[in-house]
């Protein structure tokens, strides 16, 4: 079994982009410039952004940082993500989520420009994605793939189970794993809440992304023996081992399952560290214009 080292691949992947960074400036180009949008008090999103802002920093991005209470109002937001689409200095932006319940994040994905859209959730992105054009990936799904890139994982006509159907995990992932070429070309099947005979169908999986963020759903009978097993979950559990007072816990039964594994990634270090070093990496694009010029 070998455990995949997200937070050492995520390192790395760190340091290409921050020398990239560096010849680009030193070549004449512009400072790469993200800005997040954060709505709220929310614990988790509070420290995902405060994290993708610490990451920009080390890559030599500037960052831009706006909170506003959850008391604002949509259009109030629409005004905000519009005078961004504005802001020519600003690459790219993200506005985390989840959103108070009083504003659509429908609505708000859909009012970004999507040539700024570096999580890569505007429909225009998520329909490029699918028909194959190039596309903002959105983190995950992005972060899994390069995962298996630098791990030399086999995928072509492999059996990949994905489990959760989510617009932004699920959905694109089996999409991108069913498509031509490295790494893709799988046969693949969504389970999801409804799907009746789960076991049986993990149990013949290759390949299992369990995304459905559920603590402990997979256990060792529903892995077969050699399978890769990625584990997006992160469910905050209460903990008195933490300063933090929660720890993260994965969909995957980890103690159980990982003896039976070619590959598995753990909870915390696994896919968590890979998802901010996508959306660098989709702001280096925004900047280069690689993907709408
Ligand atoms: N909330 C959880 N994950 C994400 C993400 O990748 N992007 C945004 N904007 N919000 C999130």
């Amino acid at each position: 079994m070998e455990l995949i080292d997200g937070k050492k691949i995520s390192a790395e992947m760190k340091d290409e982009i921050a020398l990239k960074v560096q010849e680009h400036i030193k070549s004449g180009g512009k400072q790469p410039h993200l800005a997040a949008v954060l709505v709220g008090n929310d614990g988790g999103s509070e420290t995902y952004v405060a994290h993708k802002v610490k990451a920009c920093e080390y890559v030599g991005y500037k960052s831009t940082l706006i909170k506003r209470e959850d008391t604002i109002t949509e259009a109030e937001l629409l005004q905000i993500v519009h005078d961004l689409n504005q802001n020519e200095d600003i690459d790219g932006f993200i506005v985390q989520l989840p959103l108070p319940k009083h504003i659509s994040e429908q609505k708000v994905i859909e009012a970004i420009d999507f040539r700024k859209d570096v999580d890569g959730f505007h429909p225009v992105n998520v329909g490029r994605m699918i028909i194959g054009l190039p596309s903002y990936v959105s983190a995950t799904p992005f972060g899994i793939l390069e995962l298996i890139r630098r791990y030399k994982i086999e995928t072509s006509g492999k059996n990949c189970v994905v489990i959760g159907r989510s617009n932004i995990v699920g959905k694109p992932m089996a999409n991108l794993l069913s498509q031509k070429g490295y790494p893709g070309d799988c046969t693949v099947t969504v389970c999801h809440s409804r799907t009746k005979n789960i076991k049986e169908i993990c149990v013949n999986a290759d390949i299992i992304i369990a995304a459905m963020g559920s603590p402990d759903f997979v256990t060792a009978e529903m892995v077969k023996e050699g399978a890769v097993v990625i584990d997006v979950g992160t469910t905050r559990v209460p903990s008195t081992e933490t300063k933090s007072g929660f720890k993260l816990k994965g969909d995957v039964k980890f103690d159980e399952v990982a003896s039976k594994c070619s590959f598995i990634t753990p909870v915390p270090g696994g896919v968590g560290p890979m998802t901010i070093v996508s959306l660098l990496h989709n702001t280096f694009l925004a900047t280069l214009g690689e993907i709408y010029g």
